[in-house]
């Protein structure tokens, strides 16, 4: 059985993983009104992938017989100031995101939890792929996103994402 202080953290944790989800789909329809396609298509692939990363907490409170308690996902921001600050404030919200579940780790290991400890391994390493991706986002804008035609050809690269449900996930449903 799970300690409380663990499971809330576990739901609080598919809480910020539904607002990643929406802050990604803001920053998605941003992109499309600005007419950056590709971008747009990236940041919308980005949201499924942390819609799933909140399935994968929700299964894993099922399966070991916890209680999901949802809570209300706050509205995300749907204006920024450039492309520049996009890709940059989602750096900062994967850096947050890094921490709760550097936390979660952090607390289960406090309560010999060895199950959740285990189990939220694959966060941390999913968090260096974020975390590696939003920077790499930024590094390719500034060194050739600045002038017109290095924007379109960025556009045209993130436009080729196509998402793949974590693995994790197909294994947690069947
Ligand atoms: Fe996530």
């Amino acid at each position: 059985m799970m300690k409380e202080n663990v499971e809330l953290l576990l739901n609080q944790q598919v809480t910020h993983e539904l607002y990643s989800a929406q802050l990604y789909l803001s920053m998605s329809a941003w992109f499309s009104a600005k007419g950056l396609s590709g971008f747009a298509k990236w940041y919308y692939v980005q949201s499924y992938e942390e819609n799933a990363h909140a399935m994968i907490i929700y299964n894993y409170i099922l399966k070991t017989n916890g209680r999901v308690v949802l809570e209300p996902i706050k509205a995300p921001p749907h204006e920024w100031d450039s492309v520049l600050d996009v890709l940059t404030e989602t750096l900062k919200h994967e850096e947050f995101v890094t921490s709760k579940i550097y936390n979660i780790v952090d607390v289960a290991r406090q309560e010999k939890d060895f199950k959740v400890d285990q189990f939220f391994q694959w966060f941390v390493n999913e968090q260096v792929e974020e975390e590696d991706n939003a920077n790499k986002n930024i590094g390719k804008y500034e060194s050739m996103g600045m002038d017109g035609k290095a924007l379109y050809l960025m556009d045209q690269e993130l436009g080729t994402r196509v998402y793949v449900a974590p693995a994790l996930l197909t294994t947690m449903e069947a």
